[in-house]
């Protein structure tokens, strides 16, 4: 479902050039969802925007969604692929001046879809939010749970193939996480939407991703499956996500645990 083949991506900063990605290739395959861990300023971000081009990597890397190579394509066959692709983000990225209706309706708008077709489209994925009742309402109003979900069902209003999250529980605490984390997984086992997640929250990686890739120093340093009980974990990272594995098999109610 993505594929990126070789893809880097160098920043000129005024202490010289930055490699934020060197080399990286991934396979995600369709109906996963996928992890992508590593320290901070490791490249995860970037590596992620690369997956809908809001970072385009370095000539001669190439990257593959839903089987169009985006590379190749002209700027408008870009953005009508971009409609198969929804992405969220740590600090949800609404509107202040829109309501939550309107926040939801904005790919719809983009998209061109007519107004008379678009109310229908917004009350069904707020619905499976379960925020319908909240379509008036400005995002200042909302918890930060809650504007995550108006985020989710603003991402959902194209039906995604895929759905890239950068952070999604990062600015959360451990019961809306675990609830935010409970609607990307129904809607990765209801839609069949393919999900890669980048975050540096262990618990999350291990409470709902089938695979994991380890970034270090903009690249990929491990790739392996969490269903993998015998993997020998090779970076520090890997360890800690196998632990955090087995500590949510005995303990599954550890996510929504506060300290
Ligand atoms: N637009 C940019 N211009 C210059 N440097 C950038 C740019 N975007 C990212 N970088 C640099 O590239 C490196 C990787 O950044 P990236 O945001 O991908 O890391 P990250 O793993 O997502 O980190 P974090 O966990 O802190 O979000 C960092 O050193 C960052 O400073
Ligand atoms: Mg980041």
């Amino acid at each position: 479902m993505i594929q990126l083949n070789n893809v880097s991506k160098t920043f000129q900063t005024p202490e010289g050039i930055l490699h934020a990605v060197a080399d990286a290739s991934l396979h995600v395959n369709k109906g996963d969802i996928y992890g992508i861990v590593g320290f901070s300023g490791a490249g995860k971000s970037t590596l992620l925007r690369m997956i809908n081009l809001l970072e385009r990597p370095d000539p001669g890397g190439e990257v593959f969604a839903d089987g169009q190579n985006l590379t190749a394509l002209s700027r408008r066959e870009l953005n009508l692929a971009r409609h198969s692709i929804g992405m969220i983000f740590q600090h949800f990225n609404l509107l202040a001046n829109r309501t939550v209706f309107e926040n939801v309706s904005l790919p719809l708008e983009i998209a061109g879809v007519p107004r008379a077709q678009r109310r229908a489209r917004i009350l069904e994925c707020l619905d499976i939010v379960g925020l319908a009742a909240k379509e008036k309402t400005y995002p200042a109003k909302l918890s930060g749970g809650q504007k995550q979900r108006v985020a989710i069902a603003r991402a959902l209003t194209t039906s995604p193939k895929i759905l890239l999250c950068d952070e999604p529980t990062s600015s959360l605490d451990p019961q809306t996480t675990s609830s935010i984390l409970g609607f990307l997984k129904s809607v990765n086992e209801n839609f069949g939407t393919t999900i890669v997640i980048v975050t540096h929250e262990m618990h999350v990686v291990s409470s709902i991703c089938h695979n994991v890739a380890v970034m270090e120093n903009g690249r990929i340093a491990e790739r392996f499956s969490l269903a993998d009980a015998a993997y020998q974990p090779q970076s520090g990272i890997a360890r800690l996500l196998q632990q955090a594995k087995a500590a949510l098999q005995l303990a599954p109610d550890i996510l929504q645990t506060t300290i």
